[in-house]
């Protein structure tokens, strides 16, 4: 890089001027083309416009100062004509960046099509969960959730489980261990189905009530094709003054149109559980066959899909004990509750519930 001192300036005429000013733009321009890279380029910017040993600045202590007031204009004309001259050319030499060979390695072809990123999807559990929710909020029913780790009393006892009663054998409870110490009703276990929220619901809120309930549920059940021991269910209630059986049927009769097609029948069988009274267990038409008889529905022509009843007195009694207003000779109320990987499955024509689980993208990438 040539950085000779600056001359002093002997003569002010226009032709020295030239001459001078000619000199240094060549100087400029030389010291610009060997400039590879933005180290160089930075170094010389220093050396022109450096503000205190940058050679303009030389030139403006050295010359202009010197310059008789006659030659000052000719003179800051022409400094200012290297100036942009030299700033022009660092424009030009930061502008170049990196060799043309090293632009072709790097360069992309914008014709190629790009790296499609595989953006996630709702697992088919929670998807369904989300469907089924959907059919009661269009209903007027809102959404509500509870604890997964539960006590008896809401998880049995409120639910008119009493301890002790063989009721409850029929859900193999994981129970939270070292608990002895505390009354039964305190003791904590994973809840086994999602019935304890809507005493949790009742106690909060005074009827009416419209409610549907999605969560986990766990239960001391060995793993096969159509178990878990942790699985979801939807759990739904509705207490108002004057709600009948017959609420309870077009109810649900809608709901399972709505997830399975407007074609499917539903038929209502007495069933038991001790939170409703009467029970029953709710039938679909298979959607299979259609209702013929096939091997899904053990030529039945139905599939059993989920529990309901009217709101059983005694589950109205504890919800009493928070909240007077439900008292079951001014009120009345149905409850459902539901498996959702049962309905996944049907909906879906999976007949492994591990499925569900095992986090297999070639199985869940289908429901993308
Ligand atoms: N909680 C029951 C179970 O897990 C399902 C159920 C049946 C819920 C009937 C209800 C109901 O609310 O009315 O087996």
């Amino acid at each position: 890089m040539t950085n000779e001192a600056i001359p002093n300036l002997t003569a002010f005429n226009e032709a020295a001027l030239d001459q001078a000013f000619a000199a240094l733009e060549k100087q400029a321009s030389d010291g610009a083309a060997s400039l590879d890279g933005p180290e160089a380029v930075e170094a010389y910017r220093l050396q022109w416009l450096g503000r205190k040993q940058g050679r303009l600045n030389d030139v403006s202590s050295r010359w202009l100062k010197a310059a008789p007031p006659e030659a000052k204009k000719l003179l800051g004309q022409r400094f200012n004509a290297l100036k942009k001259h030299v700033e022009d050319l660092l424009d030009q030499a930061s502008g170049a960046g990196p060799s043309d060979a090293a632009l072709a390695a790097e360069a992309i072809d914008i014709t190629l099509p790009g790296t499609r990123r595989l953006t996630g999807a709702e697992h088919p559990i929670t998807r369904t969960l989300h469907e089924i929710t959907q059919v009661f909020a269009a209903l007027g029913y809102s959404v509500g959730v509870g604890p997964e780790v539960e006590t008896d009393y809401y998880n049995f006892e409120s639910m008119n489980f009493p301890p002790g009663h063989p009721a409850r054998d029929t859900q193999d409870t994981l129970v939270v261990a070292n608990q002895e110490r505390r009354p039964l009703r305190d003791r904590l276990l994973l809840r086994t189905h999602t019935s304890p929220v809507q005493m949790r619901t009742m106690e909060r809120q005074a009827p009416p009530v419209r409610i549907i309930i999605p969560g986990k549920v766990h239960r001391n059940d060995a793993a096969d094709a159509t178990h878990s021991p942790i699985f979801h269910q939807v759990e739904g209630l509705c207490v108002d003054t004057n709600i009948t059986f017959s609420d309870l049927k077009g109810t649900l009769d809608h709901a399972m149109k709505a997830l399975f097609g407007s074609s499917v029948k539903t038929r209502f069988f007495p069933s038991f559980f001790p939170f409703t009274e009467p029970s029953a267990d709710v039938q679909i038409s298979c959607i299979f066959c259609g209702g013929k008889g096939c091997r899904k529905c053990k030529q039945s022509g139905w599939i059993e899909l989920l529990g309901c009843g009217m709101v059983d007195p005694a589950v109205f009694a504890f919800a009493q004990e928070k909240q007077p207003a439900y008292d079951p000779k001014k009120i009345s109320g149905f409850a459902f509750g539901m498996g959702v990987e049962r309905i996944a499955m049907m909906k879906y024509g999976i007949s492994e519930i591990g499925q569900f689980y095992a986090g297999d993208m070639r199985f869940l990438g289908q429901f993308v």
